[in-house]
This record gives structure tokens, sequence and C-alpha cells, in this order.
């Protein structure tokens, strides 16, 4: 599942406790403390806990990492071969693409290592070391050098982190990032360091009628039939460190690498997944459950649902348009799908019950015990007065931040007015340059202005319905006519076209900026959004309350508890499962390539399957990695705990082998981020033998094959 775009900045880590053992995105360097590693053996591990962690040493911690932003990824060779999903590679892959170069459409295989294709907005970050410095921050807070609130807070914790890597070795080496993170709320906080390598190369890629088969149909839903994987190379420079791209990099000597298994699966089997889960909040009250539904979530689900239907057919109508928003759509309609479903799931699975009665334990509990003590009462006053900012907030957000992208510059447009009443020609020409700068990144090559003003026109409008007329900017006092303003924004501004900026830039005057009519739009939506931020910063501060609720709930039990996801690494084990989402239904563990065919719809783009796999299939030409029945596996289940940011996470058998790559949650259990239902909660797989039958019999990249242990 790939990362919610703003949640890396917005990570905050509550904890939760243990209530089954496939429950838990368990930190790996507690693994032993914590007794997880025994629990793990009795379901079936085969391996030491340092097999999987060992701080002095190699182990599978170290053949796993961040991919990009929001992912994570697996080495699979001695030479740096990573896998992930597709959607991780999305967005590189729509980079390298073009009518004439369809990627998208077609694939990517690189035949020759000199084929593989460099990006440069890429990265992957290994973690180098985790310490523990919750005893630092407890003094510091002591001797009164931070208030108790600030220990969470970035600046604080961005300070610490600078601070402890003063004299290390390390400190400034080339890609070494070190970051202080807050776990358990607050109640514990560890330093991690990270080597990040900026070389990652395109190596191959499925088209995306086989590695986003089903489209946003099957998008977070089980029976799924999706080969939702892409391969890529790190590059280093010659001594191994991390460099910027040069055609001097080597190919990244990787010391531990995945083993991949071809043995297949059963129901039950020992399964588990290690990676980056972005965000859970699986501890909240029931009221902020009630406040994530109402603004996050409907938020999403009313803006971007505008936004979604308007691309939707613009990405129909033209090639060009349908790769430039290729990633902005799947991007927006992930989480929307997601929000939708998490809404639904809330109420189906009785979540807000299962808050309030948890509520009514701790309450219970903390009677006469002044640190825990009203603590929840205090919470609910607290989210009370937050809602309504927080939906004014969110809406306003995702419709002017995030839907309409055409904005302007207001700061650089207010110097140059000052600049040319000044007559400062100097700094005028300065800001001349800015200008054009700004027009460039509007006008980028994923950016197509008569879509942008489809947006707009819808969303005008739509905003008017979401928002009462106080909580929308102040443009929309004086408006009648909803097409001719946004017409006249996207026709008249400077930034509208080349030949309206360059007849500015030759002659700029003071009359020109203030009429101009997206600048006063920008500003209108400036204001309000400031207006509402301000009233954002008057909201109580929530995290001491959440640090004691957390604790409190931990006191409350005796069995090993894990922190709420925060972006940083985990492992979860559990088992290879079937499930039975609603009365009478049974969902069997695994699926085929015959799903793939019996879902065929060529006359619905999510649903078409190319002539070659077809064909494959039909002949039933599967090689090594058909099962003994002679089909081809093509998705599986497993109990494993995951969440945004796990995408393209190794699924790993008893012994640590590659069986999969995680991909995906299902619909039941999409309320799992807030509360985990050992029933319901399951994590979507592409099974190995389904991607290494695709890189091999369709992309016909056996070099790639070549270099990975197979076990058979
Ligand atoms: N739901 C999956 C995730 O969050 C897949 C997303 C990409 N696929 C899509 N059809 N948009 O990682």
């Amino acid at each position: 599942m790939k990362l919610r775009n703003f949640l890396l900045a917005a990570t905050t880590a509550l904890f939760t406790l243990q209530s089954q053992a496939d429950e838990g995105m368990w930190l790996l360097q507690l693994m032993q403390q914590q007794h997880s590693i025994d629990l793990m053996k009795k379901q079936g591990l085969k391996l030491e806990a340092n097999d999987i962690y060992n701080p002095d040493g190699v182990s599978l911690k170290d053949a796993v990492g961040i991919f990009g932003g929001g992912c994570t990824g697996e080495i699979i060779s001695p030479d740096g071969l990573v896998l992930t999903n597709h959607h991780c590679g999305y967005s590189a892959i729509q980079r390298h693409s073009s009518v004439e170069h369809d990627y998208l459409t077609d694939g990517f295989w690189s035949m020759r290592q000199e084929d593989e294709l460099p990006n440069d907005r890429l990265s992957f970050s290994f973690v180098h070391s985790i310490t523990d410095v919750t005893d630092i921050v407890n003094a510091d807070i002591k001797s009164g050098k931070i208030s108790e609130a600030e220990s969470m807070t970035r600046p604080y914790l961005n300070q610490l982190a600078q601070e402890q890597m003063a004299n290390n070795e390390l400190n400034g080496k080339p890609g070494i990032r070190a970051q202080v993170y807050p776990f358990y709320a607050g109640n514990s906080f560890y330093l991690i360091i990270y080597k990040v390598y900026s070389d990652v190369r395109m190596v191959a890629a499925p088209p995306s009628s086989i590695g986003k088969f089903g489209g946003e149909t099957d998008n977070w839903m089980w029976p799924r039939h999706t080969c939702d994987f892409s391969v890529f190379r790190i590059y280093a420079d010659a001594n191994g460190e991390p460099a910027a791209y040069s055609p001097n990099n080597v190919p990244l000597k990787t010391p531990k690498y995945l083993s991949v298994s071809l043995k297949g699966l059963s129901e039950n089997d020992y399964a588990m997944v290690m990676g980056f889960p972005g965000s859970t909040s699986r501890y909240l009250t029931a009221s902020e459950v009630r406040e994530r539904m109402e603004t996050t979530n409907q938020s999403e689900i009313d803006v971007r649902g505008v936004r979604l239907e308007v691309l939707r057919e613009a990405m129909a109508a033209s090639d060009k348009t349908r790769i430039q928003y290729a990633n902005k759509f799947a991007g927006s309609s992930n989480y929307w799908k997601n929000s939708i479903g998490m809404n639904e799931a809330i109420i189906d699975n009785k979540v807000l019950e299962a808050k309030a009665e948890q509520e009514r334990q701790f309450n219970a509990f903390a009677q006469g015990k002044p640190e825990y003590q009203g603590v929840v009462a205090k919470i609910n006053a607290a989210v009370e007065k937050a809602i309504p900012v927080e939906r004014q907030m969110m809406y306003l957000r995702e419709a002017f931040s995030s839907a309409i992208e055409f904005r302007s510059p207001v700061q650089v447009m207010d110097q140059l007015k000052e600049a040319l009443q000044k007559k400062d020609n100097a700094k005028v020409e300065e800001l001349k340059g800015q200008l054009e700068r700004s027009f460039e990144q509007i006008h980028n090559q994923d950016y197509d202005h008569e879509v942008d003003r489809k947006v707009a026109l819808a969303m005008l409008p739509a905003m008017a319905e979401f928002l009462p007329l106080q909580e929308l900017p102040d443009f929309y006092v004086g408006i009648t006519d909803y097409n001719a303003y946004v017409n006249n924004i996207y026709d008249n501004s400077i930034l509208s076209s080349r030949a309206n900026l360059d007849k500015f830039l030759k002659k700029p005057t003071t009359k020109a900026i203030d009429k101009d009519p997206l600048t006063a739009y920008s500003r209108s939506v400036n204001a309000k959004m400031l207006e509402v931020q301000n009233a954002g910063r008057e909201l109580e501060d929530l995290s001491l309350l959440h640090k004691a609720y957390i604790r409190g709930l931990n006191e409350m039990k005796d069995t090993p508890a894990y922190s709420d996801a925060n972006f940083t690494m985990r492992l979860t084990y559990g088992n290879v499962k079937s499930y039975e989402p609603r009365d009478a239904v049974h969902y069997k563990y695994y699926t085929t390539a015959d799903g793939v065919l019996e879902k065929e719809d060529p006359t619905n783009p999510e649903f078409v399957v190319p002539a070659k796999l077809k064909e494959l299939i039909q002949k039933r030409d599967f090689g090594r990695y058909a099962m003994a029945d002679g089909t081809l596996p093509a998705c599986f289940l497993t109990t494993n705990d995951i969440t945004g940011g796990n995408s393209g996470s190794p699924v790993m058998d008893a012994e640590g082998n590659l069986i999969g790559i995680a991909f995906d949650g299902n619909w039941e259990s999409l309320s799992g981020d807030i509360n985990f239902d050992n029933d319901l909660q399951r994590c979507i797989a592409v099974d190995i033998r389904y991607v290494l039958f695709v890189i091999d019999k369709l992309g016909n990249c056996q070099r790639l094959i070549n270099e990975m242990n197979i076990i058979q």
C-alpha cells in the first residue's frame, strides 16, 4: 500500500498493544526484548533474531529499504537489483513515457545493463543504525532545556539528531541522513541513520495492463490479479558509496540480498513482511475516529471525487493527457477510494463501539490515578472544538492546494510591484526572472492548462456546496457567474500563456499586476488558508494527552506493545490465510492467472489483457513457475499487519526467502489503520512466481532472472 502524500509530514506516533500474534508492526530493535521472536518461532520461523536484525553484522534488514519517498523495496541480487511495486515505480515509468515511448502502456524491459534508465528524483535508503535516545530526551526535559510537549516537535528532534551526529564518524559523508523519531506517542525516541543512494535506475516494468490490471475498480479489493511489480537498480561510485548520477557509476554490490523461493505456499504457512508502514492511529478515542471520518476522509471523498471525474474524461480523450496525469490520477484516486472504504468499514466493523469500550476500560483503570484521570474527557472536549476547523482546512487544501494547480506567486508579484514603483531596475530584472521560473513550474510537463481549467470550473461551484460562504475564500462573495470568473483567470492572467507572460515581461506595469485575475484569486485563497491555519494554532495540543492515554493503555495490559506506524522499519509476521468477508462467502487465499482471463474485458481499459499474456496463459506455458496442478499463481493473502508505505515490501517465508511482494489491503478491513481486525484484515501480495513468469516469458529479460538466487 502506498503512502498517503501528506502523511510524511504529519506522522504522529501513537502506539498500540498486541492483541493477537498477527497484529503488530514490530520494531526490529525490540524483537528480543518484546519476545516477539519467540512467538515468531512458535508460528514457524526458522531464523534467529540475529538473522533478521543484527546491529553488528549483516542481516535481512540490510536487504530492505525505502524506495523513493513513500514505498518499500528489497534487494534481490548481489548487484543491487531492487524489486518494488509497479505503482511505486509508476511516477518514474511515467516520466520516461511519451506518446512515442509509452512505457506505461507497453512496459519497459532493459535487455542490457546500458539500457537501464536514470531517474533524477529517485532514491533508495538503507537503515544504517537505530539507537535509543529516550534517556537523552528525558534528561533534556528534566533539565528544563525543553518542555515535555516540545520533546515531540520537529525543531527539537532535528536539533537532537544534529547534536547526536556531531561526533559520529559518518557525519557529512555522502548520502548519510539522520532523524530522531518519537515512538509510543513520545514515550520513547530513536535516532535512525540512513544511507541514501540517489542513482537508482529503471530496469523493468510490465505493461500497465499487467502491473495495474484491474485498475481503480480492483484497487483495495480481493480477489486480485494484479502483477504489481517493477524492477530498479542501485548504482554507486567505484567505492560503493552514494553518488549523484554519473555514467561512471557502477551497480552497488549489496552484502545482503533476498533469495527467491519458487517452492510455493499453502494455507497457514508462516509469512512475514519487512517494510516501512507510514501511519496508523490504532489508539484513537471514539471522538477522534469521528474526527477522521468527518475531516480527512470526507474532504477527500468529496473534493477528489469532483476532480477525478474531470480527469477521467480528459485522460480518456487524449493519450498525451493520459500520460501527463497518470500518476496524479492514481495517487488521488488511491486515497479517495480508501477514504470511502474506511468510512464504510468503520461503521460495518463497529470501530466506534470498540473504541468506546476501550475508553470505558481506561476510565475505570484511571480512577484515582491523577496522571490518567480525565485524559479521555479532555481529548474529547478538544476534538469537539477541532473538528470544524480541521474540516474547513482539509476541504480548502484539497481543493485549492491539490486539485487546482494554477496559482500565482503572490509574493513575487508584490515584490515586483514594489520594485517597479521604486524604479529599482536591477530588482525588477531579478523578479522578472523569478516570474519566468514560476511560469515554467506551473506549465510543467505534467500540466495541461485546459485540463486544469476544467477542474477549476467544476471545483469552484462544488466547493460552494461543501462549505458555507463564510468558510470560503472572499472571492466567493461577489461571484455571480463561475464560468466567467474562472475563464477570466485562465485566459487573461499574466501566467495564462507564454504570450501573456512575454507581453507583460516586455513592459511590466503595476497596473497589470493589480489587474491580474489569478493573483487576486490566489491572494484571496491564501488569506483564507492563513486564517484557518491561525485558528488551527489556537487549538489545544493533544500530544501530551495522547502520551498519557497510550502509556495508560499499555500499563493496563501485560502483553508487549508495538508503536503506531511512523514510516520507520517494521516487521510483521503471520500466516498465509483465506477469509470470510460476509455471510456465506469464503475467499480462497490465492488467485491464479486463469482469473485474469475471467476478468478480461477488451472494452474496459482497466481489464484489457495483452495478447501475449493471453496466449501464454491459454497455452499453459508457465515453465517452472506453475503450481503442481499446472496453473499459474497470481496473488495471495496473508494476515500480516501492513499499511500505506509497505507497498513493495517483501513477503518472506520461514527461512527469509522472498515469496511475494505486498501491494494492497482488502476492502472489508479498510478501518485497519484505526483498528486491526484479525478475522478480516489481510495483506494482498503478488506471488513471486507470477512476477518471475512475467519477467521471463513476457519480458524475455532472462538476464535479470540469472542474477537472482532462485530456490526451486
Ligand atoms: N491501493 C494500493 C496502495 O495503496 C495500490 C495503489 C495503486 N493502484 C491503483 N489502482 N491506483 O498501495
